[in-house]
């Protein structure tokens, strides 16, 4: 799969439905890659960092060559830039897959100058987000967009989303339901909004320094933060084997702020964080997964512990964890992209951190549910956590890359560093 959808210095998520590079994808998909070519692995992620822009930020998606399966393609982000990409950003797992390239490569020497390179690349993207994101400097960064999150229809937005307005959209056509069932993707409504904000955003240049204060969507999802802080403190480990004083401490100092502010959004009636709205302060009363992903950064054991419950409540009504979304929720949709299937990048991510959090066995249970499902089904993009019925797009890079992972640590009781 991963050869299939290789492009020669980019890894297409899959064939038709996503054309391009898409950032956490590629950054996801190096961790498989590495399984049989390191090189390829780590020219994955230089590919992404050479459409870094001047100011820091890390592209969601690099249109690298033109095609008209996708909407929306460069013509309607008109970011001005010589290779086109998108105008927004999208998790920043490259801290924590350099880290992993870095310390588990079996071909020391070209390691080390890879990541040496990588580093102050990286380096610029969390300062980019801590003095964009989060410019009153609370220790949490924003998305301005819901893609930026990666879980683009997630229940988490449905109320923030109410605010966002969707009248004065240029006229377009979808391609995504041309790729996939209808029934498992964003809807109209939320792709109307979708690009209500893109035209926002054009109209006001592209400016970063704008952007966050004029975005009627401006929400904190502990996920997408807690992703940012284990990747802050990877680099910094990754700096301190480098000799990289400064950028070491820097991010050391990023990680124990934003560990330390996710504090505020712990939620004990749900067992879980919640993401913030960020323009009115609330808390978004929405059990979703972005409140589970903590457990991949360093949290309090006590936080972990109530974590891994919630998980296992989870498990009674479903046969495959972790869903996207509490299937106790009425709004829980068991196929519809982020609003309920499961996906094994976010199992990746989980098992990971109850590793580490001292939940061995339940990982172990993650991991076994996820080689259950591509047995089952292929490497679909995400799953039916009640059926196991594949959905969204085939063929999937991603779910691919985490199949080698689980493989390569499944049964050594190991953690990925
Ligand atoms: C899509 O087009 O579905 C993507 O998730 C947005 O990046």
């Amino acid at each position: 799969m991963l050869r299939e959808n290789d492009r020669g210095t980019y890894t297409v998520p899959t064939r038709g439905l996503y054309p391009f590079q898409w950032n956490w994808d590629s950054c996801l998909t190096a961790l498989g890659q590495r399984h049989f070519d390191e090189a390829r692995a780590w020219l994955e992620i230089e590919t992404l960092f050479a459409h870094q822009w001047p100011d820091g930020m890390v592209p969601h998606i690099v249109f690298h060559v033109p095609s008209d399966g996708y909407f929306p393609g460069p013509e309607v982000w008109a970011t001005n830039r010589l290779v086109p990409t998108s105008g927004i950003t999208q998790p920043p797992v490259a801290g924590f897959s350099v880290k992993r390239l870095f310390t588990e490569a079996r071909d020391k020497t070209p390691a080390r100058a890879r990541a040496a390179e990588l580093l102050p690349k990286v380096d610029a993207w969390h300062r980019w987000f801590y003095a964009m994101r989060d410019p009153q400097g609370e220790g949490l960064v924003a998305i301005l967009h819901p893609w930026e999150s990666g879980r683009d229809n997630s229940i988490d937005w449905d109320e923030a989303f109410r605010r966002v307005p969707s009248d004065g959209i240029e006229p377009y056509t979808r391609r995504d339901t041309q790729h996939a069932d209808p029934s498992h993707r964003p809807t109209k409504e939320q792709y109307d909004r979708y690009l209500w904000l893109v035209q926002l955003f054009r109209g006001l240049g592209w400016d970063n320094a704008r952007l966050h204060d004029a975005s009627p969507f401006r929400v904190v999802d502990p996920g997408f933060n807690a992703i940012l802080i284990r990747s802050c403190n990877a680099l910094a480990d990754v700096a301190e084997a480098l000799g990289e004083a400064s950028i070491a401490a820097d991010n050391r100092a990023r990680a124990a702020r934003g560990l330390a502010a996710l504090e505020r959004l712990w939620s004990a009636p749900h067992g879980q964080y919640l993401c913030l709205d960020r323009t009115n302060g609330a808390l978004i009363d929405s059990a979703s997964i972005g409140g589970i992903l903590p457990v991949f950064a360093a949290i309090p054991k006590a936080r972990a512990e109530e974590i891994a419950r919630t998980i296992e409540r989870q498990s009674e009504r479903l046969r495959y964890v972790v869903a996207s979304h509490d299937p106790a929720d009425p709004r829980f949709e068991a196929k519809r992209y982020w609003r309920g299937p499961a996906w094994l990048v976010t199992n990746y991510m989980i098992a990971d951190g109850l590793r580490s959090a001292g939940h061995p066995a339940l990982a172990d249970r993650i991991v076994a549910m996820s080689l259950e499902l591509i047995t089952q089904s292929g490497f679909a993009e995400y799953y039916d956590p009640v059926t196991a019925e594949p959905c969204g797009g085939g063929r999937f890079t991603w779910t691919a890359a985490m199949v080698l992972e689980f493989l390569a640590t499944e049964g050594q009781n190991g953690s990925p560093t």
